[in-house]
This record gives structure tokens, C-alpha cells and sequence, in this order.
């Protein structure tokens, strides 16, 4: 067992983990973050994703021996509140981008990681990333989705509310 001390959601956080369980096993099932969503569990879908120091991860993928003593973590937890939603949070409701919602917060996270790397993604960029990060949906298709990243793009950039 190892002791890891890490921030999630801006919390600082002190567990003693198996250093080979995964960090989505820890943030669900040790911290009760469970708006991380396990699917497919070999890296595979995009449902588990996190920011984890600045970049989008599969949490299922990264194993707590990986997460560095001090690490900052972002869960969908720690964006936007129910008062205050975030852009991107917005702009999903706004565009239909949930039907069954499994991989909602994996897709939000990703893009919400995608939006503090490039505030002008193009079409292709946003298709790009959900694919290089294998965010993966399989009810609403692709198109409401990106829509809804273009749109919370102008948001950021303040080009629209
Ligand atoms: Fe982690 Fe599918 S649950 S990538």
C-alpha cells in the first residue's frame, strides 16, 4: 500500500491505495466521486476521463502509482455547479448532447480540457480530440456533441453568453 497526497477539485486528499488500483476506482469508490463513470475499464470509451495536472486522462487507464505525490485532479465534480454550470455544461443541454448521459461527464471533462488547450477549436479539432482522448458515444452520435463544443468555444472566448 502507498500513501498518496493530491488535490481533487481543488480538496486536498490523503488515501493509502493499492499503488496498481486504478485512480477512477479511487475517486469513486474511496472518495464517492461518482460522477467519474467506469465503462469499458481498459482505456477504451472516454467515460472515466479526468484532468489530471493539466491534461485529460482515462482514469480507469492510470494507476495510482502513476498519480505523483501533490497531483492536481479535475473531476466533472469540480465543474460548474448546478447554479452556475459551465459553458460547455450549457451548451450540452442546449443541444440535446445526452441521451442515455453514461458518457456525458467523460465527454465534458475532455472537452472542458480541450477548451483550456484551444479556446478556437474547428470542427475537425473538437473530432480530433474526442477521438485522440476515445470519448466515445454511442446514442446521440457525434454532431451534437461537437455543436455543443463549438458553441461553449464562443462562450469562453466571450463571443457569446
Ligand atoms: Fe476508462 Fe472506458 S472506463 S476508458
Amino acid at each position: 500500500m502507498i500513501q498518496k497526497v493530491f488535490s481533487v477539485n481543488g480538496v486536498e486528499r490523503n488515501v493509502v491505495v493499492d499503488p496498481e488500483v486504478s485512480l477512477a476506482t479511487v475517486l469513486r469508490e474511496q472518495l464517492g466521486l461518482t460522477g467519474t463513470k467506469v465503462g469499458c475499464d481498459q482505456g477504451q470509451c472516454g467515460a472515466c476521463s479526468v484532468i489530471l495536472d493539466g491534461k485529460v486522462v482515462r482514469s480507469c487507464a492510470t494507476k495510482m502509482k502513476r498519480v505523483a505525490d501533490g497531483a492536481k485532479v479535475t473531476t466533472i465534480e469540480g465543474i460548474g455547479t448546478p447554479d452556475k454550470l459551465h459553458p460547455v455544461q450549457q451548451a450540452w443541454i442546449a443541444h440535446g448532447a445526452a441521451q442515455c448521459g453514461f458518457c456525458s461527464p467523460g465527454f465534458i471533462v475532455s472537452a472542458v480540457g480541450l477548451l483550456e488547450t484551444n479556446q478556437k477549436p474547428s470542427r475537425q479539432d473538437v473530432r480530433d480530440w474526442f477521438q485522440k482522448h476515445r470519448n466515445a458515444c454511442r446514442c446521440t452520435g457525434y454532431k451534437p456533441l461537437v455543436d455543443a463544443v463549438m458553441d461553449a468555444a464562443k462562450v469562453v472566448r466571450g463571443e457569446m453568453s
